[in-house]
């Protein structure tokens, strides 16, 4: 009876560290709410929006996100170009879309693959995956990329 329910316990706990490790298409974080940052399983790293001290700006950012003091280690703009209160990064099929409160977008990140899903990894590196030829490489990854933005097509 214990291991049973031990087992299935287990189960439950495997499939909700599944549902949190993938990112889906069209998952949306925003400044303004508790959805500003994919955690990765263990917690140990976030992305997402990450406030700058005593202002309405943020920077897209990857985070130590288990000490109180969220140190920052990897950042997609700046410092000098953070995005305001209001500002949404969604995952699409071509990448990381980051649109301003004025309709303005740009990519954190783009691929010309159809990215399938995202994920924050319990090693700092954020990566998007591509299911083209049912093999779900990585098409991108923080860890790779520094700095990048660029304009949108759409
Ligand atoms: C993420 O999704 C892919 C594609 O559906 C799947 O193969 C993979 O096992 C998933 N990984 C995790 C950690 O959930
Ligand atoms: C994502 O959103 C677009 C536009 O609303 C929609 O056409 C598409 O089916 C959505 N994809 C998924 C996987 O939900
Ligand atoms: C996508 O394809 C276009 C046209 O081939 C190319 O110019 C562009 O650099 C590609 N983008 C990426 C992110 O690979
Ligand atoms: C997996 O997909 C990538 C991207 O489309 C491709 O470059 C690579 O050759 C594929 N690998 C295998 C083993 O099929």
């Amino acid at each position: 009876m214990a291991s049973a329910t031990f087992f299935i316990l287990s189960l439950l706990f495997l499939h909700i560290t599944l549902a949190l490790a993938n990112i889906t298409i069209n998952s949306t974080l925003y400044t303004n709410n508790n959805n500003n940052a994919w955690p990765s399983p263990s917690g140990e790293f976030a992305f997402g929006f990450h406030q700058l001290k005593d202002t309405n700006l943020f920077m897209v950012a990857i985070w130590y996100n288990k000490i109180p003091e969220k140190t920052i280690v990897w950042n997609s703009y700046s410092h000098s170009n953070p995005t305001p209160t209001g500002s949404k990064i969604q995952l699409t099929q071509s990448g990381l879309k980051l649109t301003t409160p004025n309709g303005e977008s740009t990519w954190i990140a783009q691929t010309n693959n159809t990215v399938s899903y995202g994920s924050m990894l319990d090693n700092g590196n954020f990566v998007l995956a591509s299911s083209d030829n049912n093999n779900n490489t990585l098409v991108w990854q923080s860890f790779k990329n520094r700095y990048f933005v660029a304009k949108p097509n759409s």
